[in-house]
């Protein structure tokens, strides 16, 4: 996303939704995942920034790993969901949370950056992942989570019912994605977004790992920003 349009259209849906969104994000099994994300970005003592945070469901993660004598920042755009991060970051005192543009740099420096369920909505991922790493600078660690149509024999049957899913959960989708979704779609530029933001962070980093849960639908791509850090390799 990289005009005020698209920006705003991702900042009304999910303010519209707010409740419902924090309800998904808050879900049983999903803090497995959250709690090993945050757990590939946050060490203690650090400053960590969760780009588009949500209503704040990894703080309390991300805080666990930086502990007391760090900082975890959690960025969005989205008002009503910022209102409910900050009740949680509420809870501690080196956790806040500030409304900004997660693709421009509302940050000066951090030593690790995190991003779950975001890079998909971005019209140009791989750009602002190339920014993610240098605002973290070599040495420094990004994370990022998503959902993508699963390659597991064993979630490859759920694939229509996924992209259905994608198409009902997108800021931009109607119900004509919603009911085309299962033959194709909308979940395919969410592939592409995500391969995209995947291939920008392996192209600067080093000790990657790649990680995935839920039948093969979510991936976590973890890696540290090496110092020469163009084309290193395959993920
Ligand atoms: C699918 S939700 C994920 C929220 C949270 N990361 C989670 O895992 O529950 C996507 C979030 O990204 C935020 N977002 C999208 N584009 C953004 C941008 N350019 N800057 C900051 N936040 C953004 C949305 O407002 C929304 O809160």
């Amino acid at each position: 996303m990289s005009d005020g349009d698209d920006a705003s259209v991702v900042a009304d849906f999910y303010a519209r939704w707010a409740a419902l969104y924090d309800r998904i994000a808050t879900a049983p099994g999903i803090g497995r995942w959250r709690r090993i994300t945050a757990g590939r970005a946050a060490a203690a003592g650090e400053t960590v920034i969760e780009m588009g945070c949500g209503t704040g469901a990894n703080l309390p993660f991300l805080r666990e790993h930086v502990g007391p004598t760090g900082r975890v920042v959690g960025i969005d755009i989205a008002g009503p969901l910022i209102d409910r991060a900050r009740r949680r970051a509420g809870e501690y005192d080196n956790v806040s949370v500030v409304r900004a543009d997660a693709t421009t740099m509302p940050v000066r420096a951090a030593d690790a950056v995190l991003a779950t369920f975001v890079c998909g909505l971005f019209e140009d991922p791989a750009a602002v992942v190339d920014r993610w790493c240098d605002l973290v600078g070599p040495g420094g660690r990004v994370a990022l989570l998503d959902a993508t149509a699963s390659e597991d024999p064993r979630g490859r049957p759920l694939n229509p019912l996924f992209n259905s899913f994608v198409a009902a959960g997108s800021p931009s989708g109607g119900l004509r994605d919603v009911l085309y979704a299962p033959v194709g779609g909308t979940e395919g530029a969410l592939s592409r977004r995500v391969d995209a933001s995947r291939a920008a962070l392996a192209a600067r980093t080093v000790d990657r790992r790649h990680e995935t849960f839920g039948l093969g639908f979510v991936g976590l791509l973890s890696g540290t920003v090496q110092r020469e850090s163009k084309n290193s390799g395959p993920l």
